[in-house]
C-alpha cells in the first residue's frame, strides 16, 4: 500500500476524504451499530467513517499516537 502522510506543506488533515465538501460531517443512527463501532480519526482509513486500522501504519511513520473512538452499547 502507498504511504500516506500528512501533507507538512499543505497542512491538512484530511487529503483523500470527499474533498469536494466544505466540511466531512457523518450522522451515524446509534440503534445501527451493532455492539461496537471504531470511527476513524487519523483520517486514513479507506473505509470513512470507520477505523481500518490505518492509523497504525500513520503511527509507525511519523511517530504520531492517534487511534479511533470506539462506540459501544451496554
Ligand atoms: Fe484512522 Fe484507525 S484508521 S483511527
Amino acid at each position: 500500500a502507498a504511504q500516506r502522510r500528512c501533507s507538512p506543506k499543505s497542512g491538512r488533515c484530511n487529503e483523500t476524504i470527499r474533498k469536494h465538501e466544505a466540511k466531512v460531517v457523518d450522522m451515524i443512527d446509534v440503534e445501527d451499530i451493532a455492539e461496537k463501532a471504531a470511527f476513524c480519526r487519523c483520517w486514513k482509513t479507506k473505509n470513512w467513517p470507520y477505523c481500518d486500522g490505518s492509523h497504525g501504519e500513520h503511527n509507525k511513520q511519523t511517530g504520531d499516537n492517534v487511534g479511533p473512538v470506539v462506540v459501544k452499547k451496554k
